[in-house]
């Protein structure tokens, strides 16, 4: 069925239902899909590879390359749900396109949006370029000697990445000319797609970071954006590994976050959730990226928030009311596999759980390596340091061991 307005949900598997498919099903498509299903909806979850952690708790799974726009095409048509979720970058998002212009779906938040993002290019250039939101100086280069010419113009320190890349992957900071080299050659290395063009920015010398979590969700019949309070983190090798809410932050500052993340979202359009990277120094705010889905730094909203990032994803999508209230100081801290193996377990989970204010999540993935996100801890506290210290000590307890 379409969802029409006012909106009516209907029953899983039979033709009432609202079906809504999500491109790519880790841990954060998990959680959307465990809202989802609390509401009846019909999830169909989609991964590159069998038994992801979205898999296990959908109504059905595909496994497909989603970036091959062939085949993604294909299962859309044959599936074809109410809403298409899309909960990573790399996907052959100009197919989805092509399929929300033909009216074959809808896609959270827009088509455009995930197309835009997917690329840093797209999205740095609608922000710098068009909304004149603050940003790091920065050019493109599709060589070593247009990388060695942008490295200057832009100045040292720089960071150099990969414009098709996420977690931090082919990334490098470089504090002089001599390492441009190896940076390109990093680059290359660590690019989804179109191997070879990378973006160089200035560093910005932050005091710290901040996710802007943003709603764009239907109140009566007009779309309300509603900002959830700041999410600090700590990011080691442009990966996450701790986060907390509310990030203290002077009115200032946290006004201007507000505004850039009001005109990024505006402009993407549609109903969601949105991450809004930002760097803050003292009163200043600079526009990092934006992610138009559930952040990675967000989980701490399933302790901090009366509705986790994902529930409001959730709801929002569907066009329901959301509610962003923060119940609590809380912290995050990332369980890394720190082993190479298949279906490896966990030990010392009861210490975690021990920890006062702690909870656990453990994603189900099937193959762990180093550095793999198999797990998060949480922790609520009546202040955030205490809530950092936690998490960290919860996260710490649990053991990944290897089997058989
Ligand atoms: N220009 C910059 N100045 C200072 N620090 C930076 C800059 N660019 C990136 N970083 C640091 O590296 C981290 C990762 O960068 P970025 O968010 O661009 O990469 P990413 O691969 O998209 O990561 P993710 O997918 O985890 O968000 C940032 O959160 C920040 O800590
Ligand atoms: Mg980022």
């Amino acid at each position: 069925m379409t969802i029409t307005r006012p909106l009516r949900l209907g029953t899983p598997l039979s033709p009432s239902a609202v079906k809504v498919m999500l491109l790519g099903s880790g841990e954060l498509g998990k959680e959307v899909i465990i809202s989802l299903q609390r509401l009846g909806v019909e999830v169909i979850a989609v991964d590159r590879y069998a038994n992801a952690p979205g898999h296990q708790v959908a109504h059905r799974f595909h496994v497909i390359d989603m970036t091959d726009s062939t085949a993604l095409t294909a299962l859309i048509e044959q599936e074809r749900p109410d809403l298409v979720v899309p909960e990573i970058e790399a996907i052959a998002t100009t197919a989805l396109v092509e399929l929300e212009k033909n009216g074959v779906a809808t896609v959270i938040p827009t088509a455009r949006a995930a197309w835009l993002t997917m690329n840093r290019e797209g999205i740095r250039r609608l922000a710098a370029e068009q909304l004149g939101l603050p940003t790091s100086p920065y050019r493109f280069a599709d060589s070593l000697d247009e990388l060695k010419t942008a490295c200057v113009e832009v100045g040292f320190p720089c960071v150099i990445k990969p414009v098709m890349s996420s977690s931090g992957k082919g990334q490098s900071k470089i504090d002089g000319p001599g390492e441009i080299e190896e940076a390109w050659n990093y680059a290359a290395s660590g690019s989804r797609v179109d191997a070879g063009r990378v973006i160089v920015e200035g560093f910005i010398d932050f005091d710290y970071e901040i996710t802007q979590l943003t709603v764009r969700a239907m109140k009566d019949d007009a779309v309300v954006t509603h900002f959830c309070e700041p999410i600090g983190h700590v990011q080691e090798k442009g990966d996450y590994i701790e986060s907390w809410q509310p990030h203290p932050m002077p009115a200032i500052a946290l006004e201007k976050s507000r505004e850039i993340a009001r005109k990024v979202t505006d402009e993407l359009g549609g109903l969601g959730i949105f991450g809004v990277e930002l760097f803050v120094k003292g009163d200043m705010v600079w526009f990092s990226e934006v992610s138009p889905r559930p952040h990675d730094t967000g989980m701490v909203t399933m302790a901090s928030q009366k509705q986790s990032e994902f529930e409001l994803h959730a709801k929002a999508i569907l066009g329901l009311p959301v509610d962003v209230t923060v119940i609590s100081p809380a912290a995050s801290a990332v369980i890394y596999g720190r082993h190479e193996a298949k279906a490896i377990a966990f030990e010392g989970v009861a210490d975690a759980l021990r920890v006062p204010g702690a909870d656990i999540r453990l994603f189900g993935k099937p193959e762990s390596f180093a550095r793999r996100r198999m797990g998060v801890a949480l922790a609520t506290a009546g202040d955030i340091d205490t809530a950092r210290r936690r998490a960290k000590e919860a996260a710490a307890n649990v053991r990944p061991v290897t089997t058989g």
